[in-house]
């Protein structure tokens, strides 16, 4: 698949050009850049059209065992309990979904996911044969200053674009840690419901749900749009070679590509999962009550089953090269 053709009209070139001629005696504070959404064109899923094997439709062995977090400040491991499920408590609770078991059940079933997308790779970025120093997200705040030193050939982070506050500070952060020539990747689910052949009406209960999703983890200071705004964030990090791989996951086993079907019965899955994850914190939020937060999980989880509306998410590879 290759990469979205995008024009670079951003205005971090245009904040460039700017900076060249400044005025003579005014001191200028750059304006902050408002990042720039790339157009993404990806041919459309193909739908199955013969009838699936039962077998292919069964997921197995999700039960999670170990835990595999590092140790650092206890703040960090501080959870609360709302509606009996467990949320982070650290800074004041701001990322509104679960982090128990459940939660660490569906991100295990996003990384299956994201196998069967990349045919396997952990990475695109181009790494030499002895690149050694990587650093991906366990436990810490990203958005807080790096302790974990410097001189790395890769920094990677999946689905964090959406999640992290300030994404400038994030980038700025990955550049100085990265090595000369080193690599960043980031990998970004887009949790936006999209169709390309008018199978999914304006009414759908999944669409409906996505959108009470947005507008509440909007409140939360998420932004679901991010992974398709990284370009001209990355270039004003500093960031060259910067490539976009866009992809796009069906929900549920409804595309005739075998891998796409496995990805897609995987991502159905997981939003089996989200859906309960969401619809206490996040949405009450919004000011909804428990009988109409309901309603709208019941109207997702049916119409979630429904194969002949072909839903998807799209997916957003980012690979990006700090300067020799
Ligand atoms: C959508 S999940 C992705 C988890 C994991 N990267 C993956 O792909 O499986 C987002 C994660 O970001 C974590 N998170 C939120 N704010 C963070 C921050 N400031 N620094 C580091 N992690 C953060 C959340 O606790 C959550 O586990």
């Amino acid at each position: 698949m290759s990469a979205a053709n995008t024009t670079d009209t951003s205005p971090a070139a245009a904040a460039t050009e700017e900076r060249a001629t400044p005025e003579p005696t005014a001191i200028r504070t750059p304006e902050p850049a408002t990042p720039q959404l790339v157009e993404v064109e990806t041919p459309a899923i193909t739908p199955v059209t013969e009838p699936i094997d039962d077998e292919e439709l069964e997921i197995e062995g999700w039960d999670r065992t170990t835990s595999t977090s590092t140790s650092i400040s206890t703040s960090i491991y501080r959870h609360s309990w709302e509606n009996g499920r467990r949320f982070h408590s650290y800074k004041h609770g701001r990322y509104p979904i679960p982090n128990d078991d459940i939660e660490q059940n569906r991100e295990d079933i996003k990384h299956a996911m994201m196998l069967e997308i990349t045919d396997g790779k952990l990475y695109y970025a181009p790494l030499s044969k002895n690149a050694q120093k990587i650093i991906d997200f366990l436990v810490d705040d990203a958005e807080e200053e790096w302790m974990n030193g410097d001189n790395y050939d890769l920094v990677h982070m999946r689905s964090m674009s959406s999640v992290l506050k300030d994404i400038p500070k994030v980038l700025r952060h990955s550049y100085s840690a990265l090595k000369p020539g080193g690599w960043l990747e980031m990998q970004e689910l887009q949790a936006v419901l999209h169709c390309d052949d008018d199978t999914m009406p304006d009414d759908d209960g999944l669409l409906q749900y996505y959108k009470t999703l947005n507008s509440a983890l909007t409140r939360f200071g998420m932004d679901l749009e991010m992974p398709r705004k990284l370009r001209s964030l990355l270039e004003e990090a500093g960031f060259v070679n910067i490539h976009h791989i866009p992809k796009k996951v069906p929900v549920g086993p409804w595309a005739s590509d075998r891998y796409l079907r496995v990805a897609g019965l995987y991502l159905r899955e997981a939003i089996s999962h989200l859906i309960p994850a969401t619809t206490s914190k996040s949405f009450r939020a919004l000011g909804l009550s428990e009988a109409e937060c309901e309603m709208i999980a019941m109207s997702a989880r049916q119409a979630l089953q429904d194969m002949s509306r072909h839903r998807y998410l799209p997916f957003h590879f980012w690979t990006a090269q700090k300067p020799e």
